[in-house]
């Protein structure tokens, strides 16, 4: 099969595009770099089965590529929520806004002419503030507008939507992943999610830093486990025009992640706390995958003792 992901070289899409070359599969990677790294795709380059197009979903001519392509996953969308970050979508936020609306809307049109499979890469910040645990797909969200995180909620939810009327009106194979908090090998070192923060601060000795009280509580799924469901939700026979959570439903406080990783790293890090907690940073969002689970016989696998063992050795080998 001929496959095309977009965001192939940022951590999620390099993890999905190796799967895909495993399977035997042709798979054409178009990133711009703009949060993504050529190091995560490096050791594919000279792989007869890959091809990397360095350039931007908005601007590209999909008429150069002469190949059939049977699925297309978009992935491309800046995704780290941290303030602090220069490759968060709160730094990049029109080619956030522009990448997964205008973007969407270009690939399902690919998507019809090539008459291919469509997977969209939405996400758990549609749901916004949630009102309701944990979040089942039918959940409308608690979303603002015009608040903080819009430009990427926003975003993403009418790229939902434009996923969804190119199934039921242009009949379209489409599909759309709600992917939750994901973290592991390949993730950018100056993204500054909490995982990597964590792990590099540990690693150096330097003080832990929690915002607020630590309470807060997260659940996270390992890359491995997250790309077996995205392939599940794009190669299942079942899956046309559904709308399917995935992450892991394990929920930790702040506190507790903390900890384990010092642990982990053997780390002589002292964690402290630090205010204010940022004001659009969630108290609690949690998957409910029950769909996941009927529709694909799928939940996560690793534990996150190994899941994080994994990750810390990545960040080792690169600090
Ligand atoms: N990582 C998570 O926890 C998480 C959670 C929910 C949703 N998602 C979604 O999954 C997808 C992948 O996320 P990730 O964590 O791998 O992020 P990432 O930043 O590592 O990967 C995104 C990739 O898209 C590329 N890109 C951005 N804009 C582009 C454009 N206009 N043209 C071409 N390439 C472009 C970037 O260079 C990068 O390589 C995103 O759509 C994100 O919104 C991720």
């Amino acid at each position: 099969m001929n496959v095309l992901i977009t965001g192939g070289a940022g951590f999620i899409g390099s993890h999905l595009t190796k799967l895909h070359l495993k399977k035997g599969d042709y798979v054409i990677v178009i990133d711009n770099l703009s949060t993504g790294s050529k190091n995560n795709i490096n050791e594919l380059l000279n792989n007869k089965n890959f091809k990397f197009i360095h350039n931007d979903v908005l601007t590209f001519d999909f008429k150069l590529l002469n190949f059939n392509l049977n699925l297309i996953y978009h992935l491309a969308s800046p995704a780290s929520p941290n303030h602090h970050s220069l490759i968060s979508y709160h730094h990049l936020a029109k080619e956030t806004m522009l990448v997964n609306t205008l973007g969407t809307l270009k690939l399902l049109e690919l998507t019809k002419k090539h008459q291919a499979k469509f997977l969209f890469a939405s996400t758990s910040e549609i749901y916004g503030n949630p009102l309701i645990h944990p979040q089942k797909e039918p959940y409308f969200g608690n979303v603002n507008p015009i608040g903080p995180r819009a430009v990427y909620d926003e975003a993403k939810r009418f790229g939902e939507t434009l996923t969804s009327y190119f199934w039921n009106k242009e009949k379209v194979d489409a599909r759309i992943a709600r992917i939750f908090n994901t973290y592991g090998p390949n993730m950018r070192i100056d993204d500054k999610r909490m995982i990597v923060n964590f792990i590099c601060q540990a690693l150096k000795d330097e003080p832990i830093t929690i915002y607020g009280n630590g309470k807060q509580t997260r659940s996270l799924c390992f890359v491995d486990d997250l790309i077996d469901g995205l392939f599940k939700l794009m190669i299942n026979k079942n899956t046309k025009s559904e709308v399917v959570n995935l992450g892991n439903p394990e929920e930790h406080t702040i506190l507790e992640y903390a900890q384990i990783i010092k642990k982990l790293t053997n780390s002589k890090s002292e964690i402290i706390f630090k205010e204010p907690l940022p004001a659009d940073d969630p108290e609690k969002r949690c998957p409910d995958i029950s769909k996941a689970k009927k529709l694909l016989s799928w939940q996560p696998k690793v534990s996150l003792i190994e899941g994080l063992k994994k990750t810390i050795n990545y960040f080792k080998n690169i600090l």
